[in-house]
């Protein structure tokens, strides 16, 4: 940690009122400067800020201190980042550099705000003459009062800054909304990001509520988005939450299992069906980090998506996904493109319950099920293209018995005699060479978020360097466990890497950042810091779990860099034979990729 004196010189070269001034509007007093205390609810100015002694003093809520503690209160972050970020404006140079502590923040006051908003929203649905419209389409979709009281099913109201003013009658600080994503700010003020829809608080594994997904409901305007989510927050990754899991996990442990739906309004209508275990993301293809989440309770997936192209293609890229994290996957196909929502109230609960149980597919079964899906068979192209699609798979079964099931199924569902279908399937495989499916996991979109919204939310690199630094064994722990991955590092942050193993903890046992940059040459010192700088502050506790799933990431981004280089290897030469060789390579890397 920095020094006393580097914290004095800190504190003494800040100036207090242009520190204080974006916060609180300053009149000069004599020698000093008051305001309203931006801390506490005041008619009154009883803040009082002292330039020459660099020091802030609320004389009603006694808040204040000097401009660290200042920075601290304000910005709710911790001693080092208020150090950090005044030295830098003051242009003054730490000799030590701030480690971030490893400390939980506490994060009452923001899931007290969240909360706050819910409840609002709840009884301004449930209990106000403005709600009566909104409930009257809930009502109209099937979802009665028990379940809009489970869900805490809310409404946004009308008037463009409702919550705002709420949550400023509270005290809560603006600042503090708008990191939350329920308030942002323009020419005009303060206003609420959900107005006039329909409210899902949206929870973290422990209940806390994050965030908020809201409907629209009898808007005439098509050209707004159906859903709205809250955007990304220190507290909502939309890539790590999953619907429901708080109160689902019970249930999820009790059955070994749980089921992905593709929208909350399934997750609802499903539940309330009696499959407590449902869940599902935010309107985003299902992601590696919430595979492992799941993991934690059941190594066992259903996946009940629509039966859409959409919804098709994204049940495979799950499968893909939980594939690699070790879960189990089976597939649900609801019939006639009914989603469970939409099923449930057309044929009932019991209905809806008696097909998901015996409709459960394993992977072979379900790709032959979509096949024959959305297609007319009276078209004798057509039928050409979905056997082609269906030998397609059956030559990539890995058991004969398999294969012959499936010939004979394909044989029947196209009124066609098995000798026929295996005449045909024997000519297929003669001019098409068997490739395996190259289909690769990016986290891609379901629905409808805007491409630049959809970056990665962790830098896998950059954690690694920051549990690396936790200890020596730590590091060589995870170096071992990388192995080759390491390629998949920028080429610089695998130089910095290769120092911090090799050279670094090879001298020493305890790790220090200013030891260590000693190393570096400028180039690698710079983006060490830098790198240090965009992970500071991220406090995510460190768990075998994360660790276990950036491996699964780096690895299997090594092995897709590799084979981007062999398509190009393929695509460029003309000798089949070569082709082949390097087909199966590329193959075998692609397992790989997937099976670690
Ligand atoms: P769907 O369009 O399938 O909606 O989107 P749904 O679940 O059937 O909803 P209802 O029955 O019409 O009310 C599935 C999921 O995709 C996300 C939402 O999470 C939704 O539940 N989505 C959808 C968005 O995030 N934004 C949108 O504009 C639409
Ligand atoms: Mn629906």
């Amino acid at each position: 940690m920095a020094t006393q004196e580097e914290i004095n010189r800190v504190i003494e070269s800040t100036d207090m009122v242009e520190l204080v001034s974006p916060y609180v509007k300053l009149t000069k007093q004599g020698k000093n400067y008051k305001g309203l205390c931006p801390f506490h609810n005041e008619d009154t100015p009883s803040f009082v800020v002292s330039q020459d002694k660099h020091l802030a003093h609320c004389f009603g809520c006694s808040k204040g201190g000097n401009p660290i503690q200042f920075l601290m209160d304000i910005k709710m972050i911790p001693f080092g980042e208020a150090l950090h970020e005044l030295a830098k404006k003051n242009g003054i140079e730490l000799k030590e550099e701030y480690r971030p502590k490893q400390q939980q923040q506490d994060n009452s006051i923001h899931y007290e705000m969240l909360s706050t908003a819910a409840k609002f929203y709840h009884q301004n649905l449930t209990m106000t003459k403005s709600g009566k419209e909104a409930l009257d389409y809930l009502y109209k979709r099937g979802i009665d009062d028990e379940t809009i009281k489970t869900f805490q099913i809310g409404l946004a109201p009308a008037a463009k800054d409702s919550l705002y003013k709420v949550l400023k009658e509270s005290n809560y600080l603006e600042l503090n909304m708008m990191d939350l994503g329920l308030v942002e700010h323009n020419d005009q003020g303060y206003y609420d990001i959900f107005s006039r829809r329909i409210t899902f608080p949206i929870c973290d594994e422990q209940g806390h509520i994050v965030g908020f997904s809201a409907r629209i409901f009898n808007n005439p305007d098509k050209t707004q988005p159906k859903y709205i989510n809250t955007r990304d927050t220190f507290l909502y990754h939309k890539g790590q939450i999953l619907y429901h899991l708080d109160l689902a996990k019970t249930e999820i442990l009790r059955k070994k299992r749980f089921i992905l739906h593709e929208g909350q309004m399934d997750v609802i209508a499903s539940t309330y069906a009696g499959l407590k275990e449902s869940i599902c993301t935010m309107g985003t293809a299902l992601t590696v980090e919430q595979a492992y989440v799941l993991k934690k309770y059941a190594d066992h997936a259903i996946i009940c998506y629509d039966g859409d192209k959409a919804g098709i293609a994204a049940s495979k890229k799950a499968i893909g996904i939980f594939k690699k994290a070790g879960i189990k996957t089976h597939l649900v196909l609801l019939p006639n493109g009914l989603d469970p929502d939409e099923y449930v109230h057309t044929y009932g609960e019991a209905e809806y319950i008696k097909y998901f149980e015996s409709h459960i597919l394993d992977e072979l079964e379900y790709n032959f099920e979509t096949a024959f899906l959305n297609v007319n068979l009276e078209d004798a192209l057509v039928v050409e293209t979905v056997k082609n699609t269906v030998f397609e798979q059956i030559q990539r079964m890995p058991s004969q018995t398999a294969k012959e099931k499936y010939l004979a199924l394909l044989a029947t569902r196209l009124q066609s005699s098995l000798q026929a279908i295996t005449i045909d399937y024997d000519a297929y495989t003669k001019v098409n060479l068997s490739t395996p499916i190259y289909d690769d996991f990016e986290d891609e979109p379901i629905h409808f978020i805007p491409e630049e919204l959809e970056k990665p939310s962790y830098d896998y690199e950059l954690r690694l360097f920051l549990y690396a630094r936790h200890s020596k064994e730590r590091a060589l722990q995870i170096d071992k466990k990388l192995g080759d991955s390491i390629g998949a590092f920028q080429p610089i942050n695998r130089e910095i890497w290769i120092a911090l193993i090799n050279q670094y903890y090879a001298t020493y046992e305890q790790f220090d950042d200013a030891v260590f940059c000693t190393m570096l040459n400028e180039e690698q010192k710079k983006v060490y810091l830098e790198n240090l700088d965009k992970v500071r502050g991220s406090n995510d506790p460190y768990t075998d779990s994360d660790l276990e799933c950036i491996f699964q990431k780096m690895h299997s981004m090594h092995f897709k860099a590799i084979n981007k280089d062999l398509s190009n290897v393929i695509l460029n030469s003309t000798d089949t034979e070569f082709k082949k060789k390097k087909l199966a390579e590329k193959f075998k890397n692609k397992k790989k990729s997937m099976l670690k």
